[in-house]
């Protein structure tokens, strides 16, 4: 279903319209160069004549605002931005309050919008400001990272991190449209690029064999930032459109997405959701084990297991947790924190286990003696 037949009139031909069906709440996911210039039309086309209220970060702010400022027309006011500290800390308790009041202040009311342009920080955030001021106005996603514009922007997770984990507070709100100006990218950080990308082989480890066989081979054309990376964000949006269509609310397939993510949150945790360790670059590390204890299970091949790992290697992502930079967690620790992932069930985590590339499943039965084991010999970089 398309969510906006008229979207394409203010599309240049080289831009991609990805909808995620979700009935009357479905959306595009508009991908193409350029397109921040264009957002105001594209807002206008897709929500009516709306007031419109920014939330970014600093750093997006400096290199991008102007432009976004300049896309916002008569029909899409600017009502206030709001330009938050970059990095996870901001995900917070203390950072949502002081936001919401100053969008109450801004003037947002039920009908208008907020924008959140920035990375995944600034679309957890302000989405879930979005969903709870005024029991929920409009949200647009701009996403300015790799890692949001194939993963965070879509599927409308929202929320903030506690003490007790990465993630643990927050709602599902779908954004009205999502804005994916593949520009942007051009002068994103190596490290922040290679971190989103590890989000791009996720889609096909889960499940696309052929995507990954692609990547194998496109990978240094997407690194070079040449065309392959329009396709490899389009059909990463594709994929993770489809499966939030068929379960929204993650009772069952959507978890798959979630591969890497048991292992990688708790050493997001361990590490302080610090610039030590990029969420990308945790799921890397929490892929390849995944892959390995697979392995050692007898679920998978070590063949795949040991192409998966190659390929991380190869983009210059982390696949050891020996390799996060500082101390190393001890096997109980990362227990311990994996026991608070949001997969949680009677004390004991959902996996994501693989029975090869493209073959991820959901193991909520692993037996957590032996993962324990297996983590104190990850742990001891054997
Ligand atoms: N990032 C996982 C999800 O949106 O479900």
């Amino acid at each position: 279903m398309d969510a906006n037949p008229g979207m394409q009139d203010v599309l240049s031909a080289d831009a991609h319209i990805v909808t995620l069906g979700l009935g009357t709440r479905s959306y595009d996911i508009v991908i193409g160069g350029g397109l921040l210039a264009q957002s105001g039309a594209l807002i206008s086309k897709r929500l009516g004549a709306v007031k419109c209220a920014i939330v970014t970060d600093e750093n997006v702010a400096e290199a991008h605002l102007d432009t976004l400022l300049g896309a916002l027309d008569a029909n899409c006011p600017h009502a206030g931005t709001i330009s938050l500290k970059p990095g996870e800390t901001t995900k917070s308790f203390s950072e949502l309050a002081p936001l919401c009041e100053r969008l109450l202040a801004a003037g947002i009311e039920r009908g208008d919008v907020v924008i959140a342009f920035g990375g995944g920080v600034v679309g957890d955030i302000a989405g879930f400001a979005a969903s709870i001021l005024r029991r929920g106005v409009s949200l647009v996603q701009i996403p300015t990272s790799l890692l949001a514009q194939v993963d965070s922007s879509v599927g409308g997770k929202t929320g903030i991190n506690t003490a007790q984990g990465k993630n643990l507070v927050g709602t599902f709100h779908q954004p009205r449209l999502v804005i994916t100006d593949t520009d942007l990218l051009a002068s994103l950080p190596e490290r922040q690029f290679r971190a989103g990308y590890a989000e791009i082989v996720k889609y096909g480890l889960l499940g696309d064999i052929e995507f990954f066989n692609w990547l194998e081979k496109s990978r240094a054309a997407i690194f070079e930032r040449g065309p392959e990376l329009a396709r490899a964000i389009e059909t990463s949006c594709r994929a993770k459109a489809a499966i939030v269509a068929e379960d929204e609310r993650e009772s069952g397939r959507r978890a798959l997405l979630n591969l890497g993510h048991t292992f990688g949150h708790a050493l997001e945790g361990f590490a302080g959701y610090s610039g030590r360790l990029l969420h990308g670059e945790a799921i890397s590390i929490g892929m390849a084990l995944a892959f390995e204890y697979s392995n050692e299970a007898g679920l998978c091949g070590g063949q795949d297991a040991g192409r998966a790992i190659a390929h991380f290697r190869a983009a210059g992502l982390p696949v050891e947790i020996s390799q996060i930079p500082g101390d190393t967690p001890s096997p109980g620790a990362l227990m311990d924190l994996m026991a608070q992932d949001k997969k949680v069930s009677g004390g004991v985590p959902a996996f994501i286990l693989v029975r090869g590339i493209g073959e991820a499943f959901i193991e909520s039965g692993v037996d957590m003696e032996n993962m324990q084991r297996f983590l104190a010999r990850k742990c001891s970089g054997k």
